[in-house]
């Protein structure tokens, strides 16, 4: 029996780029205030081979310098499977996030959001549903151009760091797919990593 309380949303799309792309796109932490116009100061707490602890200050829709603060865990639960638990407004949620390969560089995501409604709040199921479906798009077009260009330059041998290879004649793609490897790499003082309290400012 499905629990009443609960609002599930499940949202599948397809994308020209590799599993492991798509997956970047999750891990890759630094893009999130760039890209995204609802997030601001993302912080790092704590990271390591497939978790992460996050807050970001969020802004709330329509009073934009209202921001709150929200606490976001990720894990990579298998190859082809992620799970974030967040807090917004009060409400507890969990998003399994499955990827599989349709093709070595098309990829297929199933976003299944799972929402834990307080009884005042489920007179606003609907209404949440919608409210929730519509930013879940807006979030899936700013990161669309985000992972096509992430394969593409991929593609032309470019290293994170290092950049793109000086010779035009080794800009081609030699058919070795990109393999993501956790954490995802940032400048030593990347502004995640500024957190009063992440791990990296702990003395050694
Ligand atoms: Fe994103």
């Amino acid at each position: 029996m499905t629990d009443k309380k609960i609002l599930e949303i499940t949202i599948k799309k397809e994308i020209d780029c590799s599993k492991d792309v798509a997956f970047w796109n999750y891990w890759d932490h630094e893009h999130l205030d760039i890209i995204h116009s609802g997030f601001a100061e993302p912080h790092i707490l704590y990271e390591d081979r497939n978790f992460m602890y996050r807050i970001d200050a969020v802004k709330i829709p329509f009073i934009p310098f209202i921001k709150i603060s929200t606490p976001m865990f990720m894990v990579q639960h298998d190859d082809n499977t992620l799970y974030t638990y967040t807090v917004q407004l009060g409400i507890v949620s969990r998003n399994k996030i499955t990827i599989n390969e349709i093709d070595k560089q098309k990829s297929e995501i199933i976003m299944n959001y799972k929402f834990l409604l307080k009884y005042w709040q489920l007179p606003f199921k609907n209404l949440l549903r919608k409210l929730f479906t519509k930013w879940n798009e807006r979030i899936w077009n700013e990161d669309y151009p985000v992972k096509i260009r992430r394969q593409k330059i991929l593609n032309m041998n470019f290293k994170d760091f290092i950049g793109l290879p000086m010779k035009r004649s080794e800009r081609e793609f030699k058919g070795e797919n990109y393999k993501l490897v956790l954490p995802v790499k940032r400048y030593k003082n990347s502004s995640r990593d500024q957190h009063p309290l992440s791990f990296k400012k702990e003395k050694k």
